[in-house]
């Protein structure tokens, strides 16, 4: 029987993350909120399991007198247990943030030099799950691995099973070195913004999600059960309001990076408030289609297998010998796509063919099929013998 530390993400993780809504605006009334509507709205039901708590829960100034993390007792009157308590009796798994360097990105304490004590902190309060940032670290791939090593073993030695969420933006490399050091996930981008296009921010961008594609292409090979590439929190739903700047999409383009993050294998853990669902944005979080799509057993990241102007087909082969294939275009101009078998390496056998974001079987296709895709759409086929 496997120990529960090998299924440990055996597919992507799914949940909520604080970050993209409230920045450093947290508070327990908000998160438990948060925890009720995951569950109330279905969220749950449909996988999102994890609610993590993001930078600025602690205090600034320091720690207390035994060198324990001090959380924000204005932040958290109640206390640091009992949110875990309450996320926990929700049925839900809870997540914390910190930093490999002396501070985090937002300036409050990080863990480096303290990591075993803080891994026991949060396990002796419950938590499940942990972010681990590389703000103000050193830009050398030996040093981040061998710190993202060290809290790895911190939290393996903590007595409490982790999920580990290392957040280094891909600049060294974590998709080669992320789960020897006992990670789960790693982020292959800075941050991803509400936007299409990147955000250029003075000193570096905010990634768009168009831009995301590409990273996702060519990193497909390195994610699969046990360790994902993460293209970051979700921005569905935000629609231009939050902390993660950007002045929001397009429902087409909410949909294309659905899609990708679905067909990437990428974690989904949300960054809209939960709260205040709308009908747009819950038919684009709780398909449980194209959900199924982002956590098949198989486990295998999809790649780009052909692009024709600003339009790209991408293939995923499913567990059930069947294939989801996303028909992207990323062009201005609305476009008739293409798809041959031959060019999805699909037999020239009759196949049947459903489309997961409207959940209704199209015509089936032998040979080739043509889809209308709209600028910045993506039509999404799971395709069946
Ligand atoms: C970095 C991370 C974000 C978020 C913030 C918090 O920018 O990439 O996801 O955790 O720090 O300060």
């Amino acid at each position: 029987m496997p120990s529960s530390s090998q299924t440990l993400a055996a597919t992507p993780p799914m949940g909520w993350n604080s970050w993209n809504m409230f920045g450093d605006k947290i508070d327990e009334a908000s998160l438990r909120e948060t925890a009720d509507a995951l569950v109330s709205l279905g969220f749950k039901d449909c996988g999102y399991d994890y609610l993590v708590i993001d930078d600025c829960w602690s205090v600034k100034t320091g720690r207390d007198s035994h060198g324990d993390l001090l959380p924000d007792p204005e932040k958290f009157p109640s206390g640091l247990k009992a949110m875990v308590d309450y996320v926990h009796g929700k049925g839900l798994k809870i997540g914390i943030y910190s930093d490999a360097a002396e501070r985090t990105c937002a300036g409050y304490p990080g863990s480096y030099g303290s990591e075993e004590q803080d891994a026991h902190f949060w396990a002796g309060l419950g938590f499940d799950f942990l972010k681990y940032d590389y703000c103000n670290a050193p830009q050398e791939q030996a040093v981040a691995r061998e710190r993202y090593a060290r809290m790895g073993a911190a939290l393996r030695g903590s007595g409490r099973e982790f999920l580990y969420s290392l957040c280094e933006w891909g600049n060294l490399a974590p998709h080669l070195w992320g789960r020897g050091v006992g990670g789960h996930m790693w982020r292959v981008s800075g941050d991803v913004f509400d936007s299409w296009v990147n955000v250029w921010m003075n000193t570096w961008y905010g990634i768009g999600v168009d831009v995301s594609l590409d990273i996702a292409n060519d990193l497909h090979e390195y994610g699969g059960p046990g360790g994902w590439n993460d293209l970051d929190m979700l921005v569905v739903g935000l629609k231009g309001k939050g902390q993660i700047s950007g002045n929001g999409m397009s429902f087409v383009e909410y949909q294309t990076h659905m899609s990708l993050w679905c067909m990437a294998c990428s974690p989904l853990m949300i960054g809209c408030d939960v709260r205040k669902l709308d009908q747009e944005t819950a038919s684009l979080l709780l398909n449980r289609e194209v959900l199924a799509v982002n956590q098949d057993a198989l486990g295998l990241p999809a790649r780009r297998v052909k692009q024709a102007g600003g339009c790209e087909i991408w293939k995923k082969p499913l567990a059930d010998g069947s294939t989801a294939l996303a028909l992207i275009n990323r062009g201005s101009q609305g476009s008739d796509v293409l798809l041959k078998s031959r060019d999805a390496g699909l037999l020239d056998t009759p196949k049947l063919v459903r489309n997961l974001w409207s959940q209704q079987d199209v015509a089936d296709f032998t040979l080739e099929l043509t889809q209308r895709v709209q600028p910045h759409e993506t039509v999404l086929l799971k395709i069946g013998s």
